[in-house]
């Protein structure tokens, strides 16, 4: 090993930060149009009559869902392995001309992408798949963009200086694996061009599967794609990013370890929870359900493991915010984790599917843990990689007690809203008389979908604080050398 200290390449990293900011505030900003227009539907003629094709809330929400997982998400996978694959690897990508032309190549593949999706989305080019929703000529851009990271992981992999793998790189490699196959399988499809059916049509493809298999094929992606996109990549920046920051040791590696198996093991078999009550297989409907409730096991183990890491050290979540925002990240990641599992109860489903409280459920996993995750990665990035001293302190404590709050007033609106309108479908007198029509339900629950908004909104602001606490560092924070940044880790570098 050399003495001196490497000289990581963070270009490419520099890159999947300011999209993730950039594509986590579009996302962000449609999840809170979106909120509005359920709360007052004129919302939906947002720029007036002759638009509303283009701003109805069936365009927006695929745009939203897809912004925010292939969007913000993705980009802070990536911003995330570029800076830790090289740290904990002891390489810099400098050193091989090859990843940083592929890198280069995977980033701006991936932008002109996004601009492909926005387009075909907004004129309502779709597979109608949800989160599966892209033409069949992006998705073969996604193979191509998804291949490179693992070329580059791998090829990073072959020219480390560290022999241990760190846990982190394990979980990175887990999600590269699964959603490869994840996504190649539920994409196949066949094009079918129809000459009546005009231009658009030459994007129309029927998919490889028909009805309950495909619905199978589609929720085992769904499923997985919630535990290979928003959960294992995320538990990699916690397990680094957690001890770096506090300068504690992981509490227990074994756990990480016993629990990275146990998850990946599990995940897998759950995806039947989707589909209860479908015209699925009743053991298929079980089976998901039991792995779902043992799911807890793992899911658990990581999130106590991440904890147990404050130990003794508690007083840093009062004076440092970013072990604030990571403390209550995997306190999230608890929550929604068993919140999960008792939605996957037969009996508790028949009461949850369809209601807004699965929606809690989605933005208390996605708010609670897999973006405050994100932003107190790229935080704790940001010095090290712009080589300035975070912009305002005081502006990172605001944000992060906005979406607090924020975080808060979603889930907890949805959660009444959800268990409201689940109670009032299955009202009914002694004759077996349905007590309440529909629209009663859409009515019991308009102050839920204002508060959910109003929620939402307050966290978008938070949003806006951080993006302008990342540039302002970027440009104006106090410089700082390298040697100066708190820097105690288990994989010291
Ligand atoms: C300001 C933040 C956000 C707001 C206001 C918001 C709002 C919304 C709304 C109104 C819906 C439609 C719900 C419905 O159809 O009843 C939705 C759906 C969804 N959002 Fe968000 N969202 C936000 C952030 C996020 C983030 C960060 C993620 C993921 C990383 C996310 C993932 C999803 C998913 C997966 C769905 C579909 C849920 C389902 O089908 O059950 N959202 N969001
Ligand atoms: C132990 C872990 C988990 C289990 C067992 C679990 C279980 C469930 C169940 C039962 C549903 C509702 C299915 C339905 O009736 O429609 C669901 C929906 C969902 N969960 Fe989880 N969940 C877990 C963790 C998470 C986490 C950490 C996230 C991350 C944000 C997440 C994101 C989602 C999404 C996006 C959906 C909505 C899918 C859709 O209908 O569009 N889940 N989950």
């Amino acid at each position: 090993m050399e003495n001196r200290p490497l000289e990581y390449d963070y270009t490419v990293a520099k890159l999947w930060m300011i999209s993730a900011i950039v594509l986590g505030i579009v996302g962000m900003l449609i999840g809170v149009i979106l909120a509005w227009q359920l709360a007052f539907p004129g919302v939906n003629l947002l720029l007036g009559e002759g638009l509303a094709e283009y701003t109805s809330f069936g365009r927006l929400r695929p745009l939203h869902t897809d912004a925010v997982i292939y969007g913000f998400t993705v980009s802070g996978i990536m911003a995330t392995w570029y800076y830790v694959g090289q740290r904990v690897l002891k390489v810099s990508m400098a050193e091989s001309k090859f990843l940083m032309v592929t890198a280069k190549i995977q980033f701006w593949l991936y932008a002109i992408g996004v601009v492909l999706i926005v387009v075909s989305l907004l004129f309502g080019l779709s597979q109608g798949k949800e989160y599966a929703e892209f033409i069949w000529p992006i998705d073969i851009a996604i193979v191509i963009i998804w291949v490179l990271w693992g070329v580059q992981i791998f090829g990073l992999i072959g020219i480390r200086r560290e022999k241990t793998i760190y846990i982190s790189i394990w979980y990175y490699i887990a999600s590269f694996l699964a959603v490869s196959a994840l996504y190649i399988f539920n994409n196949m499809a066949i094009p079918t061009y129809f000459a009546s059916g005009g231009i658009g049509s030459i994007f129309h493809s029927v998919s490889m599967y028909a009805g309950t298999n495909d619905a199978l094929v589609q929720w085992w992606f769904g499923h997985n794609a919630v535990g290979f996109v928003l959960t294992v990549p995320i538990i990699a920046m916690i397990y680094y990013f957690l001890p770096k920051e506090s300068g504690q040791a992981i509490y227990s590696y074994k756990l990480s370890l016993l629990a990275f198996w146990g998850l990946v093991f599990t995940y897998v078999w759950a995806g039947g929870h989707h589909l209860i009550f479908a015209t699925t297989p009743d053991w298929m409907q079980t089976m998901g359900s039991v792995f779902s409730v043992i799911l807890i096991l793992p899911s658990w183990g990581s999130a106590i493991n991440m904890l147990l890491t404050m130990k003794g050290e508690w007083n840093q979540v009062a004076t440092n915010p970013l072990i604030k925002f990571m403390v209550l990240a995997s306190t999230f990641y608890m929550f929604s984790t068993l919140e999960g599992p008792i939605q996957a109860i037969k009996s508790v489903n028949a009461l949850a599917h369809f209601t807004e409280w699965i929606v809690g459920h989605v933005h208390d996993g996605a708010l609670g843990w897999v973006v405050f995750m994100i932003i107190a990665a790229m935080l704790h990035m940001a010095p090290r990689v712009y080589g300035r001293e975070i912009y305002s302190k005081s502006l990172l404590n605001t944000q992060f007690w906005l979406q607090t709050l924020g975080v808060t007033l979603y889930f907890t609106s949805m959660w009444i809203a959800g268990i409201t309108q689940g109670m009032m479908w299955r009202a009914h007198d002694e004759f077996g008389n349905l007590a309440y029509s529909f629209i009663d339900s859409v009515i019991a629950l308009e102050p839920f979908y204002i508060i959910r908004a109003v929620g939402g909104t307050i966290y978008l602001i938070g949003m806006f604080i951080w993006a302008y606490n990342m540039y302002k560092t970027a440009t104006a924070g106090r410089r700082v050398e390298a040697n100066e940044l708190q820097n105690t880790s288990p994989m010291a570098s």
